[in-house]
């Protein structure tokens, strides 16, 4: 049997096909535009997402026995508002989870409502990415477009629509709504009110692992796949990429490097970050995990490269580097405002220690390492809560550069363990579906049996030691330009 696991990004919808014992067949990729309408706003539209998805399937299975493929899942971006109307039309392009215009619905949220309530509600705090803000938003400035809603989505859960025709989601990427009651995996009726909304406008929840439908007959049709291909929930893309790695059960770790940064710590009991700085989320795997999530991780190394100096050869750029962990330039990565754990949409990107005789490498270097140690920042909450991480997988585009790597294992001092691919999402999308189709009789099983780790990156204990008063020093910048940032808008 085959499945399709579909990674639906920020960039682009990356799908991939996947034999039952876990060997890739094949892997597409479609790209789709993001707009900023306003400065710290974005948005995608989900039509082309669909569009997309539906272009990618067809590549994808072009070439298989389209009659073995058993199912589909995903794992995508989070957080995202998608509302549609009474007809199933799409109200308003989707407010991605990166988008900062709810900083006024946020402070609503956390110093009127209360960060405490929210906390006993949902197990988080409001997020100015987080889709409760998101909706009061909607009311707030389009009362016309808020009237109309009918469901109310996550992205990822508009595809399983378009495909089943089931109104679903799944725990792990739910519980980034702040309308979940994570603990109790159920939707909080006191966050639906204090948002205005009501249950049935909201979708069922299942676990990701669990089958919401199969095609619907047109969309067989369509795609050339059989009726009976079954819809599995996914995931949002970070528990997708952690059942990918193989980060599920009890205190494993996993670092994305992708559009956003995330450090993503698995637990088999259900347990909140005291500083609600750390999100406490359900994982695809049936229990529970805790996540830093920096906004622009390997975006601000794209920028860098793409949009500043303007080179296609990062490995090139990477190469010419060579003081690992006496760089006297930092880099603050904010370039969408921060999440973890400072939750600011005002914070920007920053250079700081610009001398004459600072070169283009030390900048890319600072660029690299800023990303580091603001996961390190994440990292210190999660070791300030007890919780003791030796060593993380890593996955996402980030992944593919070995300085990346070696600088995480030397900025965090903890060994970093290579997957064969570092598809998590969309590798993790097609196993939550070989699983709802009873190949795995779990989602750690699955991960038993598929993910193999085939190199280690060690901290080296000299560098390890230098980077550790280097992120001083970096820990030092942000509080001290803090209160800029809004000036500066
Ligand atoms: C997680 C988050 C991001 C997006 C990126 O909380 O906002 O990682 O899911 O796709």
């Amino acid at each position: 049997m085959l499945y399709i696991g579909v990674d639906l990004g920020t960039s682009a919808v990356k799908l991939l096909l996947m034999s039952k014992d876990g060997k890739i067949q094949k892997i597409v990729s479609k790209e789709y535009p993001i707009s900023f309408p306003n400065p710290g706003w974005s948005e995608q539209k989900p039509e082309d997402w669909w569009e997309k998805t539906v272009e990618g399937i067809k590549e994808l299975t072009a070439e298989c026995d389209k009659s073995q493929v058993a199912g589909i899942s995903f794992g995508g971006q989070m957080h995202g508002l998608v509302i549609l109307d009474s007809q199933d039309q799409v109200i308003r392009p989707a407010i991605l989870w990166n988008d900062g215009r709810t900083g006024k619905e946020t402070n609503y949220l956390n110093e009127v409502i209360g960060k405490e309530k929210l906390s006993e509600y949902t197990a988080n705090i409001a997020f100015a990415g987080f889709t409760a803000p998101k909706i009061l938003w909607v009311k707030e400035n389009e009362p016309e477009n808020f009237a109309r809603i009918s469901k109310i989505m996550l992205p990822k859960d508009y595809l399983a629509y378009k495909l089943s025709g089931v109104h679903c989601s799944d725990y792990s990427d739910a519980s980034g709504m702040l309308l979940m009651d994570v603990k109790n995996k159920c939707w909080s009726g006191e966050m639906l009110n204090i948002c205005g909304i009501r249950e049935e406008q909201m979708p069922r929840l299942y676990e990701s692992y669990e089958t919401v439908g199969t095609l619907k007959r047109e969309v067989a049709e369509e795609l050339g796949l059989p009726e009976n291909c079954k819809i599995a929930a996914g995931a949002g893309d970070n528990a997708a990429a952690a059942v990918g790695t193989g980060t599920v059960g009890d205190g494993m770790c996993n670092i994305s490097l992708g559009t956003s940064g995330t450090i993503f710590i698995s637990s088999k009991e259900f347990g909140v970050d005291k500083y609600n700085a750390l999100h406490a989320f359900a994982h695809a795997d049936g229990h529970y995990h805790l996540m830093g999530c920096m906004l622009s991780a390997a975006s601000c190394n794209k920028w860098w490269m793409d949009e500043i100096i303007g080179t296609a050869d990062y490995a090139g750029e990477q190469g010419k580097i060579g003081n690992l962990g006496e760089n006297h330039v930092y880099f603050l990565p904010y370039l969408m405002g921060e999440r973890s754990p400072h939750n600011n949409p005002d914070a920007r990107g920053t250079f700081i220690g610009l001398t004459m005789d600072s070169t283009r490498e030390d900048m890319t270097q600072a660029v690299l390492e800023g990303v580091a140690f603001a996961i390190r920042d994440s990292f210190e909450v999660a070791k300030s809560l007890g919780i003791k991480i030796e060593r993380t997988k890593i996955c996402g585009g980030g992944a593919k550069s070995p300085l990346w790597k070696k600088m995480i294992a030397n900025i965090l001092n903890i060994k970093v363990d290579v997957i064969a691919s570092e598809e998590g999402p969309a590798m993790g999308g097609a196993m939550l579906a070989a699983v709802a189709n009873g190949e795995y009789a779990s989602v750690e099983e699955a991960a038993e049996a598929i993910v193999k780790v085939v190199d280690t990156v060690e901290p080296e204990p000299a560098l390890a030691v230098k980077y550790d008063e280097r992120y001083k020093k970096f820990a030092k910048i942000y509080p001290a330009v803090k209160n800029l940032f809004s000036e500066i808008l």
